[in-house]
């Protein structure tokens, strides 16, 4: 990042404290940094704060004479090679969507043609809230870049997605955008599936499971950091679009298997879904009435392997082909068995038996299951072990690549 120049947009939230750790690790790596910090913003962070670690003045106010005399805000906007939101308020992405334009923040964005980077922060039912979905939407189509927020405990005392990306995250976010390429994936491509699939009975049942598409899509958000051009195969889930990810959204696994296929060649495959072993035979075009006592027999078909067409895909086998195996008990001896039986080359094992709290939670526990041994990982978080299967795949690839 050396010589790269970052505008720093810190708006009103908690995480700025985090802002001033942010500054510290992008001025390690040689990128000079200037601020501007909303009225809301210095309600937890001081100017003197971030003028200390910037070493620059920090710009608060839209119409001040010593600003407009020494650099306009227009020329503030256009004078960096990057903006960064962070922390990004619901209020902040809610003015940029709509082009409102009433404090040197807002104004800076709008004046701005220079790419945009947002890491948003704020309480968990702001970020789901649809006012906020709906202007994230539009923010992200017109190109402007996110990175988190992550799950977990908030500052308010409540649980969920908000909590503004960690310093690393938001710099390895600065890094793929400043320097394309760079990362230890770069010009690798990657397919993950993720999510559970959802196989119809008729117009309004279907069959389904507990998968919440957390562990897939943290792991295509941790690939793609590392720079490789990621594909996201997903069933139904309420899991934003990871940033810097092509994302499909299917519903079955036929639909899921022919997304894969399409989204071949690639050097990576990560199986992460549970995609539903067995659809409804025949799919009911009307609503299935009760009609006397019995209740309708369903007869089951087995759904297509994903993982274990993608494991004998040929000459289109992706390089590495990583398989999960979501298991009750005995979970690596049951783990060793699939990784034979299902042709690819790993297989992250992780236990969801009743009381592990994996479906739907934020931590996981696995072992990763090679030919050669099994590696147990402590219980950390479903982002954590993204990062640290997108590592263990760069080692494994550079080594292949050498
Ligand atoms: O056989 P089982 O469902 O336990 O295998 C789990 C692994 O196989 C996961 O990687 C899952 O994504 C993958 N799978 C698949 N297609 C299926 C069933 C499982 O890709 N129809």
């Amino acid at each position: 990042m050396n010589g790269k120049r970052l505008l720093l947009i810190v708006s009103g939230g908690i995480a700025a404290y985090k802002s001033l750790e942010l500054i510290r690790r992008l001025r390690e790596r040689g990128a000079a940094v200037r601020c501007v910090l909303t009225a809301g913003g210095a309600q937890f962070v001081t100017p003197l704060s971030l003028a200390a670690l910037t070493e620059e003045k920090v710009h608060c106010e839209l119409f001040s004479l010593t600003d407009e005399s020494e650099m306009g805000h227009i020329q503030l906007s256009r004078s960096a090679d990057l903006l960064v939101v962070a922390p990004a308020s619901a209020d902040i992405l809610a003015k940029m969507a709509h082009g409102l334009a009433d404090d040197l923040a807002s104004t800076v964005l709008l004046a701005t043609d220079t790419p945009v980077l947002v890491a948003p922060a704020m309480n968990v039912r702001m970020w789901q809230h649809p006012a906020t979905r709906a202007n994230l939407a539009l923010l992200e189509q017109r190109g402007v870049h996110r990175v988190g927020p992550n799950e977990g405990d908030m500052a308010c005392g409540e649980y969920g997605p908000g909590r503004m990306a960690e310093p690393d995250e938001i710099v390895a976010a600065i890094s793929g955008l400043l320097e394309p390429g760079s990362g230890r994936l770069a010009g690798r491509r990657a397919v993950v599936t993720s999510g559970p699939t959802h196989e119809p009975i008729d117009p309004v049942r279907y069959i389904a499971n507990r998968s919440s598409g957390k562990q897939g899509h943290a792991i295509a958000a941790a690939l793609a950091r590392l720079g490789a051009e990621t594909h996201l195969v997903t069933g139904p889930t309420i899991e934003p679009d990871p940033p810097g990810v092509a994302v499909s959204h299917v519903v079955t696994a036929r639909d899921m298997l022919a997304a894969c296929e399409a989204a071949l060649p690639a050097d990576i495959a990560v199986c992460a879904a549970a995609v539903a072993d067995w659809r409804a035979a025949t799919e009911a075009e009307q609503k299935v009435k009760k009609r006397g006592k019995a209740p309708p027999e369903l007869k089951l078909v087995e759904n297509p392997d994903i993982l274990a067409t993608l494991s004998a895909a040929g000459n289109r086998r992706p390089a590495l082909v990583v398989g999960f195996a979501a298991e009750t008990e005995s979970v690596v001896k049951h783990a060793q068995a699939k990784l034979a039986k299902k042709g690819c080359d790993w297989i992250v094992a992780n236990d969801v038996s009743a009381g592990s709290g994996t479906f739907g939670g934020d931590a996981n526990t696995v072992h990763l299951i090679r030919a050669d041994g099994v590696e147990d990982w402590p219980s950390m978080s479903k982002q954590a072990v993204g990062d640290r299967l997108a590592a263990a795949i760069a080692d494994h690839l550079d080594g292949s690549r050498s």
